[in-house]
């Protein structure tokens, strides 16, 4: 079985992937567990796929589930679900050594992280990640986040799991598009800093869409490696590498913003089209032969996903998708930085973007 460690200085953890941890997940936890209660936080589409499963085996290892169901989808991740978690953590009398299970995609990873990293100052947690974004990108590093009125994510802590189970047999239940989301960030790896890899998603992308079990799990811990890496050298977004991790997000938020957050652009469809923008435009600032911009369309375009602007039925001109932009977190004393591309494979921090060019660009994209 492929584990992945995560070298945190005093908080090392492992990503385990593999088929079959889901099932065995009371076997996988035992160790960490102190008490018969285990919170089990998830939504009502993973509970339907996965909860009898889970409760079972932890039932077997002697466990006493105690489950919480959020409703599914990107709204939960508000005040008012934080709220209500918290309280019923605090309920269940959970101790700051006492571990809550995240079983879910990133919108339960992220408000249980958030929840567990506030709870008597900061609880333990354990990531079951059963979506492919999830799986590859959101449990992983630690960021938690809640979003309010204001914007997606504002509001979080750095706060990492103490265990990560990644099943690829989780993705059976998954539906095709939100696989096809979770792949572009796999993508994203190959794209940011691994050619190889890039070239192996070429070859091997479709196949994995399709259903092929060891390509997942390949992909899979790939990409957790690849991410282990960049956040066990910065893990708190300092020196500039864990930005690259953004790469195709600022093109892809400000897409996201513009169809309303909504099931008309999933957050990895977005990022598909952003990480092709972000190609393109480093072409048309001559760091990259727009062939290699190509490449990465023709690519992506290959496993489903959406490649042009002209796709998405927009009515805003590149203006109008800069203003977005300018609400971005990564927003600094006027600038925001840019991930771009000298290379598939070589992605590295532009802070000398002007948003005026940007517009321009995305004027010739429609
Ligand atoms: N913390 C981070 O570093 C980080 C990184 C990337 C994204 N995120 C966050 O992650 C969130 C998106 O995560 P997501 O794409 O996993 O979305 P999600 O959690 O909303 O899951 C997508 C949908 O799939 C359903 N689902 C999940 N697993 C399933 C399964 N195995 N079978 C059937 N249905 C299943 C869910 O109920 C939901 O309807 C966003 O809020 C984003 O901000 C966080
Ligand atoms: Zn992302």
């Amino acid at each position: 079985m492929p584990v992945v460690p995560v070298d945190l200085a005093g908080r090392p953890y492992e990503v385990r992937v593999a088929p079959g941890l889901l099932a065995d997940v009371g076997n996988q936890c035992a160790p960490l567990l102190r008490k018969a209660i285990v919170p089990v936080v998830t939504d009502a589409n993973v509970q339907a796929a996965w909860g009898e499963r889970i409760d079972a085996s932890l039932r077997a290892a002697g466990f006493e589930p105690h489950w919480k169901v959020l409703p599914a989808g990107e709204a939960t991740k508000s005040w008012q679900h934080l709220a209500d978690v918290v309280d019923w953590l605090l309920a269940l009398e959970i101790e700051r050594k006492d571990h809550v299970l995240a079983l879910g995609g990133g919108v339960i990873g992220d408000l249980v992280g958030f929840a567990a990293s506030m709870l008597k100052r900061g609880c333990r947690f354990i990531q079951l990640p059963t979506t492919l974004l999830a799986q590859v990108d959101s449990s992983v590093g630690g960021k938690t986040a809640i979003n309010t009125p204001a914007g997606k994510n504002l509001v979080g802590a750095f706060h990492q799991p103490a265990l990560v189970l990644a099943d690829p047999l989780a993705l059976e239940t998954l539906p095709r598009r939100e696989l096809g989301a979770g792949y572009a960030e796999v993508v994203k790896y190959g794209l940011l800093g691994d050619g190889a890899f890039f070239a192996w998603c070429e070859n091997h992308g479709p196949a994995l869409m399709d259903g092929d079990q060891a390509l997942r799990e390949q992909a899979i811990a790939a990409s957790v490696a690849a991410k282990a890496r960049i956040v066990a050298q910065d893990e708190f977004e300092t020196t500039g590498l864990r930005a690259l991790l953004n790469l195709g997000h600022t093109f892809g938020h400000a897409l996201e913003a513009e169809t309303g957050f909504s099931d008309r652009l999933l957050h990895g469809e977005g990022v598909a089209l952003g990480m092709v923008l972000a190609a393109r435009y480093s072409a048309r600032r001559g760091l990259i032969d727009p062939a290699e911009a190509e490449r990465v369309a023709a690519h992506l375009r290959a496993v489903g996903l959406r490649t042009e602007l002209h796709e998405l039925g927009l009515t805003a001109d590149g203006a109008g998708l800069v203003a977005h932009m300018l609400h971005d977190k990564k927003m600094d004393s006027g600038t925001l930085p840019f991930i771009l591309l000298r290379g598939v494979g070589e992605a590295y921090l532009a802070r000398d973007v002007a948003l005026d060019d940007v517009a321009a660009f995305l004027d010739e994209q429609v």
